[in-house]
């Protein structure tokens, strides 16, 4: 079993798809505990409905982002987190602690990147008037949401869509994204090359979901 930590900062309905993930018997990785950076967080109380341990750290308690990154790390430590997981984890990391979980920190990004990386996708995908949008589980790495791409969901996005008809089909195929993820890393179906992701043959999943 391969021992997840997720970090979150808010509603955690994508910890909450890992967390049904996990609770089937043949699921390949378990979630040993949830931090988030904001005391409020729904997601803490889906954590503790789970009996997940919960963190709350809140990151406005430390005087930067050092400090509150060493808190963070050790909790991860002791629970002997093996796969950090981001689910709508609002905190830009340092170098220094992307560095530390270099290839075992992985994200879950609401648009197919590299296009519409940062904040305000939804909103940004239709002002653009694309056709086509998605998901993206990807490693992490220093520059905000970039990193060797894991698997993509693409959906259509539709004449008449807005932020909430849009952001409600993304997420449908995020909580079938991320979970897919994490197993196909819990069982070293994926190496990263060149900083690609190569799936091995015997992948059952081969990164691409298309919706709609
Ligand atoms: C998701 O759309 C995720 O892709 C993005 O932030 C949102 C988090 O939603 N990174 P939730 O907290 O998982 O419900």
């Amino acid at each position: 079993m391969l021992k997840l930590g997720v970090l979150i900062s808010g509603r955690g309905s994508n910890l909450q798809s890992l967390i049904d993930a996990t609770q089937h018997p043949n699921f390949p990785a378990e979630i040993v505990t949830v931090i988030s950076n904001r005391p409020d967080a729904q997601g803490l109380e889906r954590a503790e409905k789970a009996n997940i341990p919960a963190h709350a750290i809140d990151h406005k308690a430390f005087e930067d982002r050092e400090t509150f990154e060493d808190a963070v790390h050790k909790i991860l430590e002791a629970a002997g987190v093996e796969l950090l997981c981001n689910a709508g984890f609002m905190r830009i990391l340092t170098d220094g602690f992307v560095k530390k979980w270099h290839d075992k920190q992985i994200n879950i990004h609401p648009s197919l990147l590299p296009a519409f990386g940062g904040i305000h996708v939804h909103e940004r995908v239709l002002e653009a008037g694309a056709r086509v949008s998605g998901c993206t589980v990807h490693y992490v790495r220093n520059d905000v949401d970039t990193g060797p791409i894991i698997g993509q969901a693409a959906v259509p996005v539709l004449p008449d869509d807005t932020f909430d008809s849009l952001s409600a089909r993304v997420l449908e195929q995020e909580y079938k994204l991320y979970p897919l993820c994490v197993r196909l890393i819990a069982e070293n179906k994926i190496r990263i090359v060149n900083e690609r992701v190569v799936y091995a043959d015997d992948a059952e999943f081969n990164g691409s979901l298309f919706a709609g």
